[in-house]
């Protein structure tokens, strides 16, 4: 067994039950891990041999439900998908995600979360389309058009980019860069046919203007998407500056597969 394999991490977590008004401290747990154990695996791993009440949020173990996120020294990313071996440190600090209320340890409340990205009405909408006895034949779409909007597609509503986002930091009705990024998945979508209707609902004092371009929505999206391209081209639709949309669109979906 190598080095790597033998090593043992010092696991901080935050806790905090938020129902009997308990103010956050932290936990420390040894843990034994391997190359490929995650900061989701050392976390259960203190759950069932250290302290059962530690209190986390997870299904998939496989970066496709989007419900472990939390920050891990300091940065928003998923338990499952953050392998111990590419974390320098040997103290590793599980900490709820910043812009959600803490509910009890790494639990979160995504309610306004899940608010703003109904808000964005996030489904195709075209009546014509819907009444249509050529229902299928109405749908179609080239590859080009599919790739407008596929990067955005990708989207588990994690909420790490929103957790990141400064502006959502100061502002709780900014609807943030996942909702935002879902309202140009739908803008751009040829099959839509209420792009009007969804540039009204984000041009709003706490809507798309108030993003200041910081891009850590982008650089801690698991999924490869960015957000705030998303945010730029509608921002260029509202502007009349959408010629190089579809270039732009098309260059971003190639460099994230
Ligand atoms: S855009 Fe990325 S970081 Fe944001 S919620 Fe979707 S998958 Fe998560
Ligand atoms: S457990 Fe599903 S994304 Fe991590």
């Amino acid at each position: 067994m190598s080095e790597q394999d033998k090593r043992t991490v010092t696991l901080r977590v935050s806790r905090i039950n938020r129902s009997q008004g308990s103010g956050v401290h932290f936990d420390s747990f040894q843990v034994p891990v391997q190359r490929w154990t995650t900061v989701l695996d050392a976390l259960l791993y203190a759950k069932q041999y250290s302290d059962h009440s530690i209190a986390i949020r997870y299904s998939c173990r496989m970066a496709s439900c989007g419900s472990c996120g939390m920050k891990i020294n300091g940065i928003p990313r998923l338990a499952c998908y953050t392998k111990i071996s590419e974390i320098e440190h040997d103290t590793i600090t599980c900490e709820p995600l910043s812009n959600f209320p803490a509910i009890r340890d790494l639990v979160t409340d995504f309610g306004q979360f899940f608010a703003h990205h109904k808000e964005m009405q996030p489904y195709i909408q075209n009546k014509a389309v819907e009444s249509s006895n050529e229902r299928l034949s109405g749908f179609q779409q080239s590859p080009e058009d599919v790739d407008k909007f596929l990067q955005f597609s990708y989207c588990i509503k994690c909420g790490l980019c929103y957790s990141a986002c400064p502006t959502v930091a100061t502002d709780t009705k900014f609807p943030g860069p996942q909702a935002l990024a879902q309202a140009y998945r739908y803008f751009a979508d040829s099959r839509d046919a209420e792009s009007k209707k969804r540039l009204k609902i984000i041009d709003d004092r706490h809507g798309i203007w108030r993003c200041h371009f910081a891009g850590s929505c982008s650089a801690v999206c698991p999924k490869g998407v960015d957000p705030a391209l998303g945010i730029q081209l509608l921002r260029g639709h509202m502007l009349g500056f959408s010629s190089n949309e579809k270039k732009i669109a098309q260059l971003k979906n190639r460099s994230s597969k």
